[in-house]
């Protein structure tokens, strides 16, 4: 295996994982296989979104393939929004909708603890295997913080007093879910 896809647009992750795996594996983007289409993601589960990904890539393209998704999951509401992050306050996929509508959720509720999950899926000689990476923390009553995406200001990781919005990408990706789930994959791509 010489060229490996990363299901993602995303030049930064690109680059990321580039740096971390043996040289003579190429990276290639989404783009640079002339995928310009809406990859299918329609599993009610993180790990089966991902594998979906993955597949459709080998399917479609030939190539070997890694794909990742990942999902907040939140105890009381029985691991909602999970899957379904992106999209729980509707289709707009808004941020700060998604954040206002979990706050809302939660605004009676004591229990508070959540665990963000990313899965990464890779498609590899004809076998698949999956990477999962965990953060638990719970959520805030307020945002905090102007760095990250998505719930980050609403999200604070166990045994930290910050956000992932108030926290350096370094110390976020040491620490997260998508750097734990990325590290899996690294050392078995290095093994
Ligand atoms: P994706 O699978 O990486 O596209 O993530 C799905 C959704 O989960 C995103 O649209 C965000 O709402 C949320 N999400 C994923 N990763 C993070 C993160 O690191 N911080 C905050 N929200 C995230």
């Amino acid at each position: 295996m010489d060229k490996l896809v990363f299901a993602t647009n995303n030049d930064n992750k690109l680059k990321e994982v580039q740096a971390l795996i043996p040289q003579h594996i190429k990276l290639l983007s989404l783009k640079d296989i002339g995928c310009f289409e809406d990859i299918p993601e329609t599993q009610n589960t993180i790990e089966g979104n991902a594998r979906q990904k993955a597949e459709y890539i080998k399917t479609h393209y030939g190539y070997d393939c890694f794909a990742d998704d990942t999902g907040l999951e939140v105890d009381t509401l029985n691991g909602a929004p999970g899957v379904y992050s992106a999209r729980y306050a509707g289709a707009q996929r808004s941020a700060e909708d998604n954040m206002n509508k979990l706050l809302e959720a939660l605004h009676d509720k004591d229990n508070r603890n959540a665990r963000f999950k990313t899965v990464i899926a890779l498609h590899l000689n004809n076998k698949l295997h999956t990477f999962t990476g965990i953060c638990k923390g719970s959520i805030t009553e307020t945002k905090h913080g102007k760095n990250g995406f998505g719930y980050d200001p609403i999200f604070r990781p166990e045994n930290y007093k910050e956000t992932f919005a108030e926290m350096d990408l370094s110390l976020k990706n040491r620490i997260g879910h998508r750097g734990k789930a990325i590290k899996q994959l690294v050392d078995f791509l290095n093994r």
